[in-house]
Order: C-alpha cells, then structure tokens, then sequence
C-alpha cells in the first residue's frame, strides 16, 4: 500500500497542477517505500532532495500563476509554501548533521500537510483560475 494514493478528491481542476501533485505523491511514496524497506541514507537522501526542488519547482508554478492574475488569496498561499519548505529544509539540514531521522512520523506530517494544503489552500484557486480560462 502506498502512503498517499491519488483520487479525484485531490483534484484541483487545473491539469498542469494536478500532475504536479501526482508527481509529488509519487515522490512521498518513493521515500516511504524507501524507509519501509530500511534503505540507507544514501538512497534516502537524494530521493529527499528530489523531493524538495520539485516541490519547489511545483510552489514556484502555482505563485506565478496566482500572480499574473492577481488572485487575492495569494499572499497566504505563498505564506504556507514559505513555511513548509522552510521546515523541510530544516530537517535535510539536522538529518546531513546526524541529529534528525527519517521516520514514519515526519512522512506523516508530510502527507498530512500536503493533502490538507491541496484540499484546503490550492482549492481555492481553482474556480478563480478556470474563470481565467486556465484548464
Ligand atoms: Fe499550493
Ligand atoms: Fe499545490
């Protein structure tokens, strides 16, 4: 079983960020496979790398679309983006320290915040960005 499987209860109704997120789904089960089979941190660690600087690449989308149409919840959209990598980024700093592990409950917290940030936050672009004649 994977840890997040994609349903259309996730659906944001824009295609390309709906890819985006099967993408980032895809990655977070990658990791838990990893960790469920006691991979090392020499397979675990680039997969987290990977993890970020898609997930980066993915926020960099949705903010620059946000802002061409000057949607107004934009702000703290971008907020919750900020801190979410900023704490991601905090862990890969304490785990290449040696003082963080990998384990089931940070992939809990991610799956958490992901499912909730797309069902909550990225929902609210949806109908704004269809009226643009986004698809
Ligand atoms: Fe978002
Ligand atoms: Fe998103």
């Amino acid at each position: 079983m994977p840890l997040i499987s994609w349903n259309d209860t996730l659906s944001v109704n824009i295609w390309e960020f709906d890819e985006h997120h099967k993408k980032i789904i895809n990655l977070l089960n990658g990791l838990y496979d990893a960790i469920s089979a006691k991979k090392g941190s020499t397979i675990v660690e680039p997969v987290i790398v990977e993890l970020i600087d898609y997930t980066r690449y993915h926020f960099a989308a949705e903010e620059k679309l946000m802002n061409k149409y000057s949607f107004p919840g934009v702000s703290g959209h971008e907020h919750e983006h900020k801190e979410l990598i900023a704490k991601v980024v905090d862990f890969q700093e304490q785990f290449k320290a040696g003082k963080a592990k990998i384990d089931f409950s940070l992939l809990n917290f991610l799956k958490t915040w992901l499912t909730k940030h797309i069902m909550g936050t990225d929902k609210k672009y949806s109908s704004f960005l269809k009226e643009k004649g986004i698809r």
